[in-house]
Parts: structure tokens; sequence; C-alpha cells
């Protein structure tokens, strides 16, 4: 089983990219809020794009933290989750991700607070980084109902750390450890972000960063492959230089082998020691809402995107809009697919959800993809529908982070028109200048 990275993973990685480019070819939306789903359960997710500091390898939306834009910016953030509410909007559970939502506790717990207000939320998760883990926090987290926090460590390694440029702004390796232990039991689920196949890191690093996880007493561990669009390439090139992907299933099988069965997988990079079993609403959520700058939804078939500039979005906002400038309805072959991807991702497909979903056209437009995933011994077939093998897990791994490759690409192209704002080291809430998205 130590065979590399090779001809079938790249198979499949060209047919997947091949089968899935349409899924972001957007085009201009009215921002008006878009129909409520007539069935399931729906995410609100959150972003707030603020940081401390923003790491060369990180493909999301982020800026520089600026008190008062922020301030502002949560503001916003209120009024259009009100927006959603007051057009029939439900949602069951909520995602505050970033950035670094904790770069603002009190406004965050105000938009939390909201949000429990305005829907019946069963979850409630948070993303925040080691450094901000202390009671200060922590505590009003709880008490706002925060049912999940995921921390991004990335590794315990001091060495990966520093390439990252993590190490002076949120610790050391040992000191995350430290502040994970007092964390631990603050909330039903703890998770800890970490990332693998990162230059540099060797199986040893690897293996002690395993090690140290089982230790800290999180109950769930989300291990990311390196995901390397074309902007994060040209950072890591400038500084640490690029990993290389013949390494990933090693490493992955190596993560398997040291976090199963204490651990068991939710999705195929997501593991969950007692307890829940999955919390990625990507997986989950029949439909998702994203509010604030940088954000996306998924209602029906059709994927939104919202402004990635942060003044777009306040004017936006104060004028009764979404932040959704663009938007692409899928082809019903792509929803298909794109629902396959994401269930596949989260360890099976249900027949009967299929069926009901789409009717029995899904199993003839998708026939080709099935039998290839069997054939291949990626799936296994039961009474029930298609469950992912341990072979597959692999290959979902890989193919989901192809995709979000290209959201990342999607993501910096979007960015590249607001070079003004994020080319402002240090800078204090400069007037924005207008920019189409
Ligand atoms: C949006 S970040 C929020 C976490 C928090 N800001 C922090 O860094 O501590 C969520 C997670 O995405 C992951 N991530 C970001 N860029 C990534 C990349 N290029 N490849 C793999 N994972 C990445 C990191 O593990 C990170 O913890
Ligand atoms: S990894 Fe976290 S802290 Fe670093 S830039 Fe990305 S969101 Fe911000």
């Amino acid at each position: 089983m130590r065979r590399a990275y090779g001809l079938v993973d790249e198979f499949l990685l060209r047919t997947f990219r091949f089968r899935t480019r349409g899924f972001l070819r957007m085009q201009d939306a009215p921002g008006t809020v878009p129909p409520v789903p007539a069935r399931g359960c729906g995410c609100l997710y959150v972003h707030i794009p603020f940081c401390e500091t923003l790491c060369p390898f990180c493909s999301f939306h982020r800026v520089q933290h600026c008190h008062r834009q922020a301030q502002r910016y949560f503001h916003s953030l209120r009024e259009e989750i009100r927006l959603y509410h007051d057009a029939g909007f439900r949602f069951s559970t909520a995602y505050f991700g970033g950035g670094t939502p904790t770069t603002e506790p009190e406004e965050l717990v105000e938009t939390i607070e909201l949000a429990r207000k305005l829907f019946d939320l069963s979850d409630i998760s948070v993303e925040t980084n080691p450094k901000d883990l202390h009671p200060e926090i922590l505590e009003p987290l709880r008490a706002a109902g925060v049912t999940r926090l995921s921390v991004g460590v990335q590794s315990f390694d001091d060495r990966l750390l520093k390439d990252m440029q993590r190490y002076e702004k949120y610790g050391s390796g040992a000191e995350a450890q430290d502040r994970l232990r007092q964390a631990a039991g603050f909330f039903p689920t703890l998770n800890v972000d970490l990332i693998f196949n990162l230059p540099h890191q060797d199986l040893a690093s690897l293996e002690r960063d395993l090690e140290i996880l089982r230790g800290v007493g999180a109950n769930q561990v989300s291990f990311y492959p390196l995901m390397i669009s074309p902007g994060v390439a040209q950072r890591m090139a400038d500084s640490t230089g690029l990993p290389d992907r013949r390494r990933l299933r090693q490493f992955y099988q190596t993560i398997l082998a040291r976090l199963v069965p204490e651990f068991t997988p939710s999705s195929a990079w997501c593991f969950t020691r007692r307890g829940r079993s999955s919390d990625e609403y990507l997986v989950d959520a029949d439909f998702y809402v994203g509010v604030g700058s940088g954000a996306f939804s998924y209602l029906d078939g059709t994927l939104y995107a919202t402004t990635f500039c942060l003044d777009t979005y306040e004017k936006r906002v104060a004028e009764g809009l979404t932040g959704i400038v663009v938007e692409n309805q899928l082809s019903v072959g792509d929803q298909m697919r794109y629902t396959l991807l994401v269930k596949m991702f989260g360890l099976g497909l249900d027949r009967e959800w299929a069926l009901r979903r789409y009717g029995p056209r899904f199993f003839r437009k998708l026939w080709g993809e099935l039998r290839t995933l069997e054939w291949l011994g990626a799936a296994r077939r039961d009474e029930h529908g298609w469950r992912l093998t341990e072979r597959g897990m692999y290959w979902l791994m890989l193919m989901m982070c192809a995709f979000f490759e290209s959201v990342g690409e999607y993501r910096e192209a979007m960015r590249a028109h607001i070079r003004q704002e994020l080319e402002f080291p240090g800078r204090l809430c400069p007037a924005l200048k207008e920019v189409p998205h």
C-alpha cells in the first residue's frame, strides 16, 4: 500500500477537473435575496475576513484586522442576517468562519446572539486561532451557545510554524498544546485544524503531530492536505518552496493508521472521537447561505458569491441588498455531480435520498461516475447506497482538495480587484476605492 501518487490519481483528478469545470462560471447577479428553498435544512455561513497576520499558505478571503473597519463590518453582517430572516429563510445550523472570527469577540458574540434569536439553531461552529484560547474569549462564546470551536493549529512543529509565519503571532507548538488542554471540555466539540504535505514536513514530524493531537483533549481533527491555488503556489515558492504531491498518499495513510479507530472518520479529512458524527455543513446541509464579504451560498442548484470588497459590501447592505454579486445556475448534470462529490466526501450516498431529491435520472446521469468509483474499489454498494472505502477516502480527499483549489483560484481572481484594500500594510482603515466586485 505504499504506492505513490500515481497514474490513477492523475486520471481521476483530470477527469474530475474536466467534469466540474462549469461549477464556478459566474454571471452578474441582482443582489436581492434569492428565493427560499422549498425544503430541507439550511446552514447560515458567516464570513469574518479579519486576521492579525496573513499567513502565506492561506487560500481564504482574509484581510489585515482593523478594529474600526471590523466594527462596521459586523454591523453590516447583522443587517444582512436580518434581511435573510425577513425574507423567510430559516436555518438549523450556523458556521462562523474566516479569517478569524474571534478578532472581535464582543461583536462576534452579539452576532451569534442575534442568529440564535432569529433561528432555531442546533449547532453553532466558530473558527479561531490558538492565541485566542483564553477564558475571556471562551466563556462568552460558551454562554452564547457555541457548540463547536475549531482551532487552526496547522502543526505543532515549531520549524513548520516558523515556515508558515505563525510562530511569532500565534505561538509555539508547546503553547498551542497548553491552550488546547485548557480549552478542552468548554464545548461539545473541540476541533483542531492540521495540515499535511507542508514543505519541509517529513513523516517523523507528521507522526509527532498525530501523537500530540491524541493527548491535547480535542475530540475532532480536520486534517487538510495543503491546497495550492496559483496565488498560494506563488507565495510559497517565494518563501518555503512547494511540497511534493507524491508524498500525499503516504502521509494520508499514516494519518488513517494513527487516528482510526480511536477517531472515527466523519468525512475524508475530518475525524471525530466520541460523539458527534459530522460537522461539515457542505455535506450535511440541504442548502447554505453565506453572508459577509467573500462568502458562497448554494440554493436549489444555484451557486452564489458575495463581493470581496469590504467597502462595497457595507454599501450594498446599507442599500438593503445582500452581499451577492454573482451567481451560477448549475446545469442538472453539474448539480448531481456536485451532490455526488460532497456526499461521497462525507463517506456515502444514500440511494433513497438521491431518488427523492433528483428521481431515477440521478443514477442514469451518474452511471459512469458511480461505476468508476465501484470499479476502482473506491465505493462499495450496499442496501442503502454507496459507501466510501478506505481507498476511496484517499481519492475523495484528493478530489475535494482539487475542488477547493479551484475555489481558491476563484477567490484570488476576485481579490485581484481589491488589491488596494489588501496591499496597505498597517493601514488605519483607508478610505477604500470603489471597485466592481
Ligand atoms: C479559515 S482558517 C481559520 C483558522 C484561523 N484563522 C487560524 O488560522 O488559526 C481555517 C483553516 O483552513 C485551513 N487552510 C487555510 N489555507 C489552507 C491551505 N492552503 N491548504 C490547506 N488548509 C488550509 C487551515 O487549517 C485553517 O486552520
Ligand atoms: S490561516 Fe487563519 S490566520 Fe492565517 S490568514 Fe488564513 S484565516 Fe487568517
